[in-house]
């Protein structure tokens, strides 16, 4: 691309977290529903096939690894870079000016979008903290729900008081199941806002979360909505640095 730069911008950490992040979702969405409402009958004793056990299992130790995967992440918004620091300003007025903005231009038939700035805006912002509320309920919901089996081990203590606030173990799982449908419902919101971005704004912006970098033209647009910081991005101005 003529006269522009090539930032990098998600360290992979980030990346990791990403792709494992959705993978687990996708894991435990599926074994989810099975578990929920067991469509396959196969013929034969349970104990032969034992299908419900391993949808099970699978569901569990995707589980840790979702819970593993997030704590790093957490870790990571920490050490990484100043992309890593994902925050939604909800107490702050611009922050939802900016929402407004991003949402519109998204919706609106134009194919143009104003991302000027690498990293996320607004709406993605509030996007991964609604993710984020969503994960942490479902790994204390679910975490409950395996620890009933032993209410005086470490996961019934650690999660087991939803249950009781709850009024009982099948009111949490019910909610359990319910929260589940709003983990495609948001996947399907984000991929149209990636895709759209991508195309919009042609930066390469898919690929940035496989490879880390990210097109730029020029200095950028300071003060526009949007723009995280407000400012063009110091620290990543070039195709080694940030690493
Ligand atoms: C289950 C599916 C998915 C989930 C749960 C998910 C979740 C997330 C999360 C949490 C972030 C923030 C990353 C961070 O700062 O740590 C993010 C960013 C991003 N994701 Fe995904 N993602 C999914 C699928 C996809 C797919 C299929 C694509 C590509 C088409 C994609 C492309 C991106 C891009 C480009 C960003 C950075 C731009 C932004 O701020 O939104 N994601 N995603
Ligand atoms: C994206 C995250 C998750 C999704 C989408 C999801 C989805 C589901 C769904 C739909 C069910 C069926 C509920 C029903 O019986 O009607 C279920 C059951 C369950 N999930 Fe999750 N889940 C997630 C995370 C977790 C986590 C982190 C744990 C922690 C161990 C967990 C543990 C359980 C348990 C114990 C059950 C009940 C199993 C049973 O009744 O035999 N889930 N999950």
């Amino acid at each position: 691309m003529n006269g522009s730069q090539i930032l990098y911008v998600w360290e992979w950490p980030v990346r990791i977290f990403h792709w494992v992040n959705a993978l687990c979702i996708t894991v435990l969405f599926a074994t989810g529903l099975y578990i929920g409402s067991p469509v396959l009958r196969p013929a034969g004793e349970a104990y032969e096939t034992f299908v419900m056990g391993w949808v099970r299992y699978v569901h569990f130790v995707t589980a840790y690894v979702f819970l593993a995967n997030w704590i790093f992440r957490v870790y990571w918004f920490f050490a990484g870079n100043e992309h890593a620091k994902n925050v939604f300003r909800f107490w702050s007025r611009d922050a939802w000016r900016s929402v407004g903005h991003h949402a519109r231009e998204l919706l609106a038939a134009r194919p143009e979008i104003d991302q000027e700035l690498p990293g996320h805006d607004q709406l993605a912002r509030m996007m991964h903290g609604l993710l984020f509320t969503a994960a942490v309920f479902m790994v204390v919901t679910g975490f409950s729900l395996y620890g009933e089996v032993n209410p005086q081990g470490v996961l019934g203590r650690l999660a087991g008081w939803t249950i009781p606030l709850a009024g009982g173990p099948r009111t949490v799982q019910y909610w359990h199941h319910l929260i589940a449908w709003f983990f495609p419902l948001w996947v399907v919101l984000h991929v149209y806002q990636v895709v759209r971005i991508d195309v919009g704004a042609r930066r390469g912006l898919i690929s940035s979360m496989i490879s880390g970098y990210y097109f730029c033209q020029g200095g950028g647009a300071q003060g526009r909505p949007g723009a995280g910081s407000g400012s063009p991005r110091a620290g990543a101005a070039g195709p080694s640095s940030g690493r």
